[in-house]
């Protein structure tokens, strides 16, 4: 039997819908709210409120550009953790609705877990066990995926995730929201070994970036605004390269205690394009087969949850309709 799942994403500031084939990702379509930027970061309410507006129409949408009526629908899926509670509680009970009303299961997705799996869409996929650093606004971690269903964290932030030390490190440069593409668009004119910026060391396999941030405002503060202005480029590209150089050091040492040489990235933060190069450079050194899910999978979307929510399928895992969602992101 063939499976088709719509899948729905609504955890943060992205209404994203998605519907996917026997693990083909048919249509993927998400609505971006713009509102947020003239706030410098994203107002939880407001967030819940376009959702509000947005969830129809991009789920007509999803349908339409896969050319699929509800009736072809197996199951519905939707993000369940973590994220807003606000927001989450709009595509949860959109998602429970149409549950009801259609007479599908329902599948509950955690939104970290199917941020790995995005690596399985697509032509190109990792074989499993692999190794996966996401990296988004909310979460940064290193995971050993042994099979769709099975991931463990080994490491992570133990405070900012890599996505915040870009959008904080933008908001202290005078750069509006989310700064993280704009730090990686700058920081292709710099040059990185412009400035050093402390690297906070922690343990194991965890990241701390609160540090950099510290480090780079108090840099700023005895800079005059037209100092900034000129060495706006290599500022954003030694900033990049600091993160990137703390993400990719736990990465290589993840690949070394594993033996591991299947590796991945994820999230909203793989769209950077110096974290790219460096991630696929530090691949051809160390022999790995290297991984980035496509585009337009990296930032948040419902593609990713359609994907996860079709093992889940496959596994019988299903939701119950008195389901809640939680904004805590255990697994
Ligand atoms: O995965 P995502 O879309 O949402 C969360 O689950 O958090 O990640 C959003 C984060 C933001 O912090 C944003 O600034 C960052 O990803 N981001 C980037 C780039 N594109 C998105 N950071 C650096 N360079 C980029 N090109
Ligand atoms: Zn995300």
């Amino acid at each position: 039997m063939s499976v088709t799942i719509l899948a729905i994403e609504s955890s943060c500031d992205e209404t994203s819908a998605a519907v996917c084939c026997d693990g083909t990702i048919l249509s993927n379509f998400i609505a971006n709210q713009t509102i947020h930027a003239q706030y410098g970061g994203v107002v939880p309410e407001l967030a819940s409120r376009a959702h509000m507006q947005n969830i129809v129409p991009v789920v007509d949408a999803a349908l339409k550009n896969a050319n699929k009526s509800l009736n072809e629908i197996n199951a519905i899926a939707f993000t369940q953790a973590p994220g807003l509670l606000g927001s989450l509680l709009v595509g949860t009970q959109f998602a429970k609705s149409l549950a009801l009303a259609l007479e599908k299961p329902l599948i509950a997705v955690h939104h970290m877990q199917a941020h790995v799996l995005a690596n399985l869409i697509g032509q190109v996929k990792p074989t499993f066990p692999f190794l996966c650093l996401t990296v988004s606004g909310g979460h940064t971690q290193i995971v050993l995926a042994h099979n769709p269903l099975h991931l463990e964290v080994l490491g992570e932030t133990m405070d900012d995730a890599a996505g915040e030390a870009f959008d904080k490190t933008a908001k202290l440069l005078g750069l509006p929201y989310p700064g993280g593409p704009l730090i990686d668009q700058y920081a292709q004119l710099g040059n990185p070994n412009a400035f050093k910026f402390a690297e906070p060391q922690v343990p194991l396999l965890n990241f701390s970036f609160s540090g950099l941030k510290t480090s780079v405002l108090y840099f700023l503060q005895k800079q005059k605004p037209e100092f900034i202005n000129a060495h706006l480029n290599d500022l954003c590209a030694s900033i990049q390269a600091t993160i990137i150089h703390i993400l990719l050091q736990k990465l290589q040492l993840a690949a070394q205690q594993t033996g591991i040489s299947q590796v991945c990235i994820a999230g909203g933060v793989s769209a950077n394009k110096g974290l790219r190069a460096a991630f696929i450079n530090m691949g051809k050194a160390n022999g790995w087969e290297t991984f980035i899910p496509p585009f337009e999978y990296c930032t948040d979307n419902a593609g990713m949850i359609a994907i996860t929510a079709y093992y889940k399928f496959k596994a019988g895992q299903f939701a119950d309709l008195s389901i809640s969602p939680s904004a805590r992101a255990e697994w």
